[in-house]
């Protein structure tokens, strides 16, 4: 038994192809001249035709005029991935309508004439159709492949490659899932994907800038079949399975612009612990907010219930809390034994939640002095807004790790019986107190807020 060869050649003598050319005519014709290293010519059973997008183009007079490129990308971009300012000029990277991703959404200007630019075919699996109906009755061959071929970049690798994107009569990918190797292990991920490797090597045969368009591959019978229904799109990777569905920069401007949106007050939690290495990564988001006079005024205090320390010192405070809280309830609001029962029986969200952060201010040498109360007074508020900052900091970071939080104000009512619960100096001040974990269940929706409505613009 041979060995078996596959066998690459460059289809010589395609001339010009404009809009009235008729493609099959002209490739049929140079494909019956070409000649095999075994003396044999023209095509046989289970030969596939690779052709180039160029032609494919210009044959369905997808050339525009270089000064419409912008406007080409546009018509033929779904989703733009990533946009650089190059020295060359703005560089593109788009998802086209086919789903395919690539450079100016394969608007280009090599291999047309000058003032002129190309675009994709517009629907290219049903170029390839075409093409292979009409090719299989002109060479009279009914195991004919077709690919349409077009040049992509590749994000992590240097230069670029021919691919598949457009297929006809031929399977597109090898699944060797559930397959094993010869040494017995499965194989649980590869699909070849064959398409893609015939387009990088026909391209090979024909060249960049040898006028070659059109190669011919021998030698892959088994790919080749008129009951085939693959196309090249079955290439295109889902958007949903689409791990890089944006360029790097364009992720971290979108996360940064979502971040504040993706924090809501969250009151029931999972019993998954928080790791500490996270609470302090959301800690230090809270102490690079801004504050008066470029003091670091903000201290927390962590409970998690994973240590004992941490859940006994948590219901101490708790309930000591609410003492204080009753003690308000009866003496200055006249309430009712029962009345006092109902209000603090409510559940409690500090108590349940897998984590506890009590932030505080600590004032002392932080807040300027003045004589007067009513400047002391104002130079407190300075400092409880840039608490607020800080919890805020807080809070977002925590949601960007998938984390809840609810932010409760309690503790703001009862300083000194926190002060002497935690042993904490007097200058400290509380800030209320969050309760963190990981969401039992989203937040619920609430009415979009139009920014118009909070702001006054003075002109
Ligand atoms: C400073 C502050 C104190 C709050 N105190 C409480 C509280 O004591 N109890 C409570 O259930 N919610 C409290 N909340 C939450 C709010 O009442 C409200 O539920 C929240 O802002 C809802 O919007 P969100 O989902 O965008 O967070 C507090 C919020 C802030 C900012």
């Amino acid at each position: 038994m041979s060995a078996q060869a596959i066998q690459i050649v460059g289809v010589e003598g395609i001339g010009e192809i404009g809009p009235a050319s008729d493609l099959v005519a002209e490739i049929a014709a140079a494909v019956r001249t070409v000649t095999w290293p075994d003396g044999s010519v023209g095509v046989q059973q289970g030969d596939i035709i690779a052709v180039t997008s160029k032609i494919v183009s210009k044959a369905e007079a997808r050339t525009l005029s270089a000064d419409d490129r912008e406007a080409a990308i546009d018509s033929q971009t779904k989703r733009i991935v990533a946009t650089r300012e190059t020295p060359a000029g703005r560089l593109r990277i788009v998802a086209t309508h086919h789903g395919f991703v690539m450079a100016a959404a394969g608007v280009d200007a090599s291999e047309v004439e000058s003032g002129t630019v190309l675009m994709l075919p517009e629907n290219p699996d049903e170029s390839a159709a075409q093409l292979c109906d009409g090719l299989r009755s002109a060479l009279n061959v009914s195991e004919l492949g077709v690919l349409i071929t077009d040049t992509f970049g590749r994000p992590w690798r240097q230069g670029q490659t021919d691919v598949a994107i457009g297929a006809a009569g031929i399977e597109v990918v090898t699944d060797y899932r559930g397959q094993s190797d010869r040494y017995g292990n499965r194989l649980s991920a590869t699909i070849s994907a064959v398409a893609d490797e015939l387009a990088g090597a026909a391209e090979l045969a024909g060249g960049k800038t040898s006028a070659v368009p059109v190669t011919i591959i021998r030698g892959l019978h088994k790919l080749v079949s008129p009951a085939s229904t693959a196309t090249a799109a079955d290439l295109v990777r889902p958007l949903a399975d689409d791990l890089f569905r944006l360029g790097t920069a364009e992720a971290l401007t979108q996360g940064r612009k979502d971040a504040p949106f993706h924090r809501r007050t969250i009151r029931s939690f999972t019993d998954a612990p928080v790791s500490m290495p996270l609470i302090e990564n959301a800690i230090a988001a809270a102490v690079s907010a801004p504050a008066p006079h470029h003091t670091t005024p903000w201290r927390f205090v962590v409970m998690s219930n994973d240590t004992a320390g941490g859940r006994q010192r948590r219901v101490a405070l708790l309930d000591a809390m609410r003492e204080q809280w009753m003690r308000d309830l009866q003496e200055l609001d006249n309430y009712s034994p029962e009345s006092i029962a109902k209000r603090v029986k409510r559940g409690d969200v500090l108590r349940d939640a897998p984590v506890v952060i009590f932030p505080f201010l600590q004032l002392g040498d932080a807040a300027h002095d003045y004589p007067d109360a009513r400047r002391r007074g104002f130079e407190r508020d300075l400092f409880m807004v840039a608490g607020g900052a800080a919890v805020e900091n807080l809070l977002v970071a925590l949601a960007a790790d998938g984390v809840g939080s609810a932010w409760i104000s309690s503790s703001v009512f009862c300083p000194e019986v926190v002060r002497s619960e935690l042993n904490l100096p007097a200058d400290w001040q509380p800030l209320g107190g969050i309760a963190v974990g990981y969401p039992l269940m989203p937040a619920k929706d609430r009415p979009a807020r139009t920014p118009g409505d909070f702001v006054t613009v003075i002109e």
